[in-house]
């Protein structure tokens, strides 16, 4: 049984989005060595397009989150597998996601980076989906908006297939 995939957001679309971001976080970042920590495994393709486009000095970290249960239904358990190896105290964090969907990943997250007294710390999301949100996440800075649906492509998988794809995809499971 084959997945039908319907185009969202083509890579150009993405694209702009990047490129804003980039601009916004630079002139708020230059000069402040930022660290941007990116959410596994889903962030790692926008981090990397995030970081060339930002054109400034900055560091990288990985947290990786897992949201046990399917995303179609969240449990709402996060558990934290790998942590960052950055003393962050004092910095200027930037949390690098690529979708927002419940908001319970994130919250976990800043909750646990908040503890560790950073000097700012901010979210930068490529991707949100306002209608399934259960816990509220004040985004940075945001690229896209999305109504409801399973998303894939650029990092965002569906049981690992399909992170590869250079654009966002709605993902119709057939019947
Ligand atoms: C996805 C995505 C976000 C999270 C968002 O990660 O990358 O981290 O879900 O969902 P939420 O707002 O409902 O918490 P996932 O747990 O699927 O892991 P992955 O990044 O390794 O694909």
């Amino acid at each position: 049984m084959e997945d039908h995939l319907k185009l969202l957001f083509p890579p150009e679309e993405i694209h702009l989005a990047v490129t804003r971001l980039a601009n916004e976080i630079r002139r708020d970042f230059a000069g402040k060595m930022p660290l941007f920590i990116g959410i596994l495994k889903g962030s790692f393709i926008f981090l990397s397009d995030l970081v060339r486009a930002s054109k400034i000095p900055l560091e990288i970290d990985f947290i990786r989150a897992i949201s046990y249960g399917s995303r179609h239904v969240s449990s709402g358990d996060v558990r934290i597998t790998k942590d960052i190896e950055t003393d962050i105290t004092n910095r200027h964090v930037i949390l690098v996601e690529d979708i927002v969907d419940t908001g319970l990943t994130l919250n976990v997250i800043v909750e646990r980076m908040k503890a560790k007294n950073p000097a700012d710390l901010k979210i930068c999301a490529l991707v949100e989906k306002h209608i399934r949100r259960e816990m509220p996440v004040k985004i940075d800075y945001l690229g896209l908006s999305a109504k409801d649906g399973f998303l894939v492509g650029y990092g965002l998988d569906y049981n690992e297939k399909y992170r590869y794809l250079p654009g966002i995809y709605i993902i119709e499971k057939q019947v």
